[in-house]
């Protein structure tokens, strides 16, 4: 009991270090998780992805609770098969250069002069701005503000992983009010992909899948490119400035891809055993969870790993059991393209129009933020012009 707190502990408030300094597979007791497999082991994390019985959908229980029951990620199987399909057919749409740009453009416009702010929480506003758009076409206010009063109801992350506080005692329970903020923006949602341009993500998929998939899509679609960004802003060195102000574009998406090797927004995946089965020396019995830990495989086995060198992007592809910011297998994140293209075109935005940089002394030490890991503060920072 008292070990599994503390390796709880360890996984809520230093993601890093406890997923990179250990050993290479180990496990542990986690709360809710009973004894997990932890690794960062290339081999036995390609043997995990390509192993038929371990599956990603049932171990997201928190994810369930909080995003509601049939979407792709807590899918498994043919089922997930087919909606994967689907989903990944639909994301191949997404917002133009140009909107992205200009959205991006409008935000960073709005933030004090001279004063600090949270990078985080800028790009955070023009990210759920830019999803919308590509998702159904339409980004106006009050759309915003459903989304954003939604997320507000995660104030606490004990809301997510404890399940004896999810209970529905009205309006003013945490849980209740979750629960009624999410049927509004599922509603909203629902009503603006009924008219939604035939482009739009919202147009390419079935509308049957509307009811599962909008909601999921609008959130993985910017809390995760929020806090990527904020660690690409926070990690900025003189020489990488110059060159994304100037367009250079290989150089950019390079250095975003780096960025996501060093810090990585999501720290773990999971995976759950089906049935009793080995994987390498270790064996596994139905319901145990394995967890590939993205810190430990993006650190052991890369040259100068603790140094941000963009470089390595630009001279080769790296192993995907190596290097896996958007997971691995026929889960790996169907946003992917969407998001770097976005990541490209934001830091390229910011950099071309303001002059902002981190507060003096800023030091962007990671924090856990409910399913992802972001800089503390959310990259604080000041705009001089
Ligand atoms: C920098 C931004 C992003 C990061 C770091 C990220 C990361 C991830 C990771 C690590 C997974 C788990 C994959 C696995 O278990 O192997 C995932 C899954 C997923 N992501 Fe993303 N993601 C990002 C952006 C997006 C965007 C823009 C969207 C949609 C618009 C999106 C939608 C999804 C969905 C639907 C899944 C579930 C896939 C499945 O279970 O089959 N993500 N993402």
């Amino acid at each position: 009991m008292i070990s599994s707190l503390w390796n709880g502990f360890q996984l809520l408030f230093r993601p890093y270090p406890y997923f990179r300094d250990a050993r290479t597979t180990w496990r542990a007791p986690l709360p809710g998780l009973g004894s997990v497999l932890i690794s960062a082991d290339p081999g036995l994390v390609a043997e995990a992805a390509r192993h038929p019985d371990l599956v990603g959908g049932r171990a997201h229980r928190a994810m369930r609770a909080s995003l509601g029951d049939g979407h792709l990620i807590v899918m498994c199987g043919p089922e997930h098969r087919l909606r994967s399909r689907q989903v990944r057919r639909a994301l191949q749409a997404f917002t133009s250069d140009s909107e992205m740009a200009e959205i991006t453009r409008q935000e960073f416009a709005r933030t004090p002069l001279r004063r600090p702010f949270s990078v985080q929480q800028v790009a955070h506003r023009a990210s759920l701005r830019i999803i919308l758009r590509g998702l159904v076409g339409r980004d106006e206010t009050a759309l915003i503000q459903l989304s954003q009063a939604f997320q507000a109801s995660f104030s606490s992350p004990l809301l997510l992983f404890v399940e004896k506080l999810r209970r529905d005692w009205g309006p003013w329970s945490p849980w209740g009010r979750l629960l009624r903020r999410r049927a509004r923006l599922q509603e909203a949602l629902l009503q603006a992909a009924r008219c939604a341009p035939p482009g739009s993500i919202a147009a390419r998929l079935p509308s049957e899948t509307w009811e599962y998939e909008l909601l999921p899509q609008l959130m993985f679609g910017h809390e995760t490119t929020a806090a990527t960004f904020a660690w690409s802003f926070a990690l900025l060195y003189p020489e990488a400035r110059r060159r994304i102000a100037n367009g250079e574009e290989a150089f950019t998406l390079a250095y975003v891809q780096e960025c996501m090797r060093l810090c990585p927004p999501v720290a773990q995946l999971t995976r759950m055993a089906t049935r009793e089965l080995c994987l390498g020396s270790h064996s596994l019995r139905p319901g145990e969870v394995v967890m590939p830990a993205l810190p430990g495989l993006h650190h052991h086995g890369w040259s100068h790993s603790d140094q941000l060198e963009p470089g390595r992007f630009l001279q080769e592809t790296p192993d995907p059991h190596r290097y896996c910011p958007f997971g691995l297998g026929e889960r790996i994140c169907p946003g992917k393209p969407m998001a770097l293209r976005q990541l490209v075109m934001m830091l390229q935005t910011v950099l071309q129009h303001f002059d902002i940089h981190p507060l003096a002394g800023y030091q962007p030490r990671p924090v856990r933020q409910l399913f992802l890991v972001a800089p503390a503060q959310g990259t604080p920072a000041i705009r001089r012009a």
